[in-house]
This record gives structure tokens, sequence and C-alpha cells, in this order.
């Protein structure tokens, strides 16, 4: 039996390189192996972005076009919106009735959010119970495994401890454990040398032009202890560097050397690192452009894959009141 892949992102704005080799690597190659469903999750976009959520619509088709230029097949993978399985929601509710209110106040994930992020009001009932709708739509597919980044674990624990809840409270053994695949992502900072994220404003989208590359990357920071042109430069204190590690690694050791030997100046070697990255996102937004020209496909693609989630949620939510009530 090949193992259940669920996942998800919230569609909060566009796609960068991070989410590139961080998480939609994985889910492709994952979709050869697994039975993968793959969740546009829009409900966990609003409990953050509830003041816009106008964004929130366009944000959802330029995530699908992202991914399936990418890579997501969906012939291979089934490929929805969250809002459009309203399963969802029963089994949220269901789960938030046996989730104890402790589990969700000493969730690290949600305390760190609640420090570090000042712009929003995040003191709401809805995003407390962020990651009891996570497990929702992790369970409501029985996925027994789910890819995601190190900063995921807690809530993939909780879900654990949900279901085992659930199992215990209603003497069944209907939910199977589910299992973290983590999702490794190297070393790729942003174009600032902070974490890669678009709230800082900081990353390489998948959709950038060959000028917004150029331009971003020709502001990069490069080795700090490196002044003048003729002083040497250390590589692996170098953001510019890392970059060709992950996206020119035949390119790297001949940057390496010649940095080291004060052979390469900092602008040359960033303006071919645009090309670089403009080279290897050619075929993506090739891929991307035609499916931007195709609305109707995209949208027909999300419907599709909505039907066939849903037959798998609506069964779910039969087998789970039964053993409830
Ligand atoms: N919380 C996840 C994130 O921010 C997104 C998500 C929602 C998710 N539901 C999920 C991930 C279910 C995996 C499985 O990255
Ligand atoms: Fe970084 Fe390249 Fe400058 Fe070396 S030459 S410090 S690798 S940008």
């Amino acid at each position: 039996m090949r193992k259940k892949v669920f996942s998800g992102m919230r569609p909060t704005g566009k796609l960068h390189l991070g989410h590139l080799v961080g998480a939609l690597y994985k889910w492709v190659e994952l979709q050869e192996t697994h039975d993968c469903i793959f969740g546009i999750v829009d409900w966990h976009a609003l409990m953050g972005e509830y003041e816009q959520s106008k964004g929130i619509t366009d944000n959802i088709h330029e995530m699908a076009i992202d991914w399936m230029a990418s890579g997501i097949d969906p012939e291979k993978s089934i490929i929805f919106v969250q809002s459009e399985v309203p399963e969802h929601l029963e089994l949220d509710i269901i789960f938030s009735c046996i989730t104890p209110l402790g589990w969700l106040e000493r969730n690290p994930t949600y305390k760190e959010q609640l420090r570090e992020i000042q712009t929003r009001d995040l003191q709401t009932y809805g995003f407390l119970g962020y990651p009891v709708l996570q497990a929702a739509d992790i369970l409501i597919y029985k996925a027994n495994a789910v890819p995601v980044g190190e900063d995921q674990i807690p809530h993939v624990e909780l879900t654990r401890e949900i279901s085992r809840r659930f199992n215990h409270l209603y003497k069944t053994e209907f939910f199977e454990d589910c299992g973290v695949i983590l999702t490794r992502t190297p070393r790729l900072l942003g174009v600032d040398g902070r974490k890669m994220s678009k709230s800082y404003n900081n990353a390489i989208n998948l959709s950038d032009s060959s000028s917004e590359i150029l331009s971003k990357v020709k502001g990069m920071f490069t080795d700090p202890k490196r002044i003048k042109r003729t002083d040497v430069g250390h590589p692996n204190e170098c953001n510019v560097y890392s970059y060709y590690e992950v996206f020119a690694p035949d390119q790297a050791p001949t940057v390496c050397q010649e940095c080291t030997m004060a052979q390469r100046g900092c602008t040359d070697c960033k303006k071919n690192l645009a090309d670089v990255l403009i080279k290897y996102l050619a075929p993506l937004q090739e891929k991307r452009l035609k499916l931007e020209n195709n609305k109707d496909l995209v949208k027909d693609i999300l419907n599709d894959g909505a039907k066939k989630a849903r037959a798998i949620a609506r069964e779910t939510i039969q087998q789970v009141k039964a053993l409830i009530f």
C-alpha cells in the first residue's frame, strides 16, 4: 500500500526560491511513490490575514500556477483549495471539542508567532486553533506522511496527539499515527542575509522577471570581510556563494577558488549569479506563462481536485460521526 501524503501551503503571497528548493521539489519527488494530496489552505491564510483578506483569491490562483510550473502534476496528485472542501471544517469542530486548551497554548510555534508578529493582532480564537484545523486537513484524508519544514514539526506532533485522543475517547483505532517527512531546507537566505520570507521582502520569487532578479542579486550582501577588490574573499561567509552551491554546483568550485585568491570581483560574481538564476528559472517560467494565459484550465484543475478531495473527505466524516454518535 502506498503511503498517503498530505501537505498544504497558505496562499499569502508569491512563492520564492526557498519554497521551490525547500518544499516543492520534495513534493514533486513524492508524487512518484506516494498518494499525494496538496491543499492551498486559504482558511489558514485567513487566520493570519483576516484584515487583508482580499488578496487571498489572487494568491490562490498564483499558487496553483507556481505549483504546477514547479512540477506538481494534477494527473498524479490531487491539488485543491481548502475552503472548497467544507468537510475540513466539520472535522475541525470535532477536534476542537476534544483538544485541551493547554496543548494549544503551549505550542511553541504559536508562542513564537505571537511574540514575533507585531503588525497583526493574532490574539484570536481562530489563530489559537490553527493547528486543530491543520490536524483536520491531514486526518480528513487519513494521511500518514506529512512533508513539512522543521517549524511545522510541533503541528504534526499535535495532529498525532489529537488523533490518539480521538481513538482513546471513542474506543477505536480509526486514525493511524501520522509522521513527518522532513523537507530539508538548504541554507538559502534572503538577499539581505535574513531568513528568506515574503514578510521581509528579501525573496527571489518564481515569477520575478530577469530585471527584478538582476536588481535583487546586485543588492545582495557579500563577504563582509572583503572590502577592497584585492582582498581575498571567504565564500563560506558569503550569501552569494551559497546560491552557487544550490543553483550552480558545477560552478561553485571555480567561484570558490577565484574568490579566495582575489581573482574574482563581487560585482561580476553577482552579475553571473543573476544569469545563473534567470536560466535556472526559465523553463519554470515558460510553463508559468502558459498557465497564466489559461486561467480556465487552472480553475478546472482546482475544481476537479476539490471534487476528488471531497469524495474522500465526505466518507471520512461519515465514519467519524458514526464513531462519535
Ligand atoms: N501550517 C502550514 C504552514 O504554514 C500549512 C498547513 C496547513 C499544512 N495545513 C497543513 C501543512 C497540513 C501540512 C499539513 O506551512
Ligand atoms: Fe561572494 Fe563572489 Fe564576492 Fe566571493 S567573489 S565574496 S563568492 S560575491
